[in-house]
């Protein structure tokens, strides 16, 4: 995989998960990282990591902000030819339980800011007259779920519509839209959502990864950013509308056997 050349726009870049081996990957495989934050501080630690980076402050879910973002990267980068739709919000509550700004907090992120990231995105490709790449990160609850996670799983799905869609709008110029569904990917902040169903947040995480995967090891963020990598990549050429799941097994898998 060679992503030399490529200036790629990483949403939530600074985040320690999905975030941060997407960033690790892209870079090893030389692409130029444009990274997206809400959150300075979080900003300021990636750069450390890549100091060659283009840090670039907006929150997604804000219409104005997203375009101010890409009017800036036109003047101080040029063209944009990857775009990874990272940041997310969680949301561990039953759908009945859901107050009204829980929900339009969530999908304002998680659905409403993919589609205006990658609407702005694809505006500057066909500017620039040329073909491009889109990959959203999802989640298995888009494909199997539990309590709790409906509302969350539901907004992932609407993600891999999207995806789907928006890949058969862009075939014509050219412009890839794919996913990938990480499965459970540790990083220690989760304790703080899985301790809203068991007081055994440690021992619930190994369990899920010993009996509920395929495969009993943890999926790594990197192993989410080498897919990532891949669809990006020419290697992908052929291929458009796809999600692919990072889990080690764990959609495939029935439960209790
Ligand atoms: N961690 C998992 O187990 C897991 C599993 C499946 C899918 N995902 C998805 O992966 C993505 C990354 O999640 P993660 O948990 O790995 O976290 P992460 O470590 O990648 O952090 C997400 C980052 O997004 C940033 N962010 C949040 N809202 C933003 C906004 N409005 N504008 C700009 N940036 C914003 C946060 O500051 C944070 O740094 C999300 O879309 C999430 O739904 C995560």
């Amino acid at each position: 995989m060679n992503l030399t050349g490529k200036n790629i726009l990483i949403s939530g870049g600074g985040g320690y998960g999905v975030g941060g081996g997407i960033c690790k990957a892209l870079h090893e495989y030389g692409a130029r990282l444009i990274i997206n934050e809400i959150c300075e501080e979080r900003i300021e630690a990636v750069l450390k990591a890549y100091p060659d980076a283009i840090p670039v402050i907006a929150d997604v879910s804000r219409y104005a902000e997203v375009e101010a973002m890409f009017h800036r990267l036109e003047k101080e980068v040029g063209i944009i030819h990857g775009l990874v739709n990272n940041a997310g919000v969680g949301l561990s509550q039953s759908a009945h339980e859901t107050s009204e700004a829980e929900f339009d907090d969530l999908y304002q992120v998680d659905i409403k800011g993919v589609w205006m990231m990658s609407k702005f995105f694809v505006k500057q490709l066909l500017q620039h007259q040329s073909g491009g790449n889109i990959v959203n990160i999802s989640s298995v609850h888009a494909h199997a779920t539990m309590s709790r996670y409906a509302v969350y799983g539901s907004a992932k799905s609407a993600v891999e519509g999207l995806t789907r869609g928006m890949a058969v709008e862009l075939g014509k110029y050219d412009i890839r839209v794919n996913a990938i569904a990480p499965g459970y990917v540790h990083a220690e902040q989760n304790y703080d959502l899985i301790r809203t169903w068991t007081s055994e947040a440690e021992q619930w995480v190994q369990d899920y990864i010993q009996k509920g995967q395929a495969i009993p090891r943890a999926v790594q963020p990197e192993d989410c950013g080498y897919a990532v990598a891949f669809l990006l990549s020419d290697l992908g050429k052929s291929i458009t509308g796809q999600t692919i799941c990072v889990d080690n097994g764990d959609t495939i898998k029935l439960s209790g056997v």
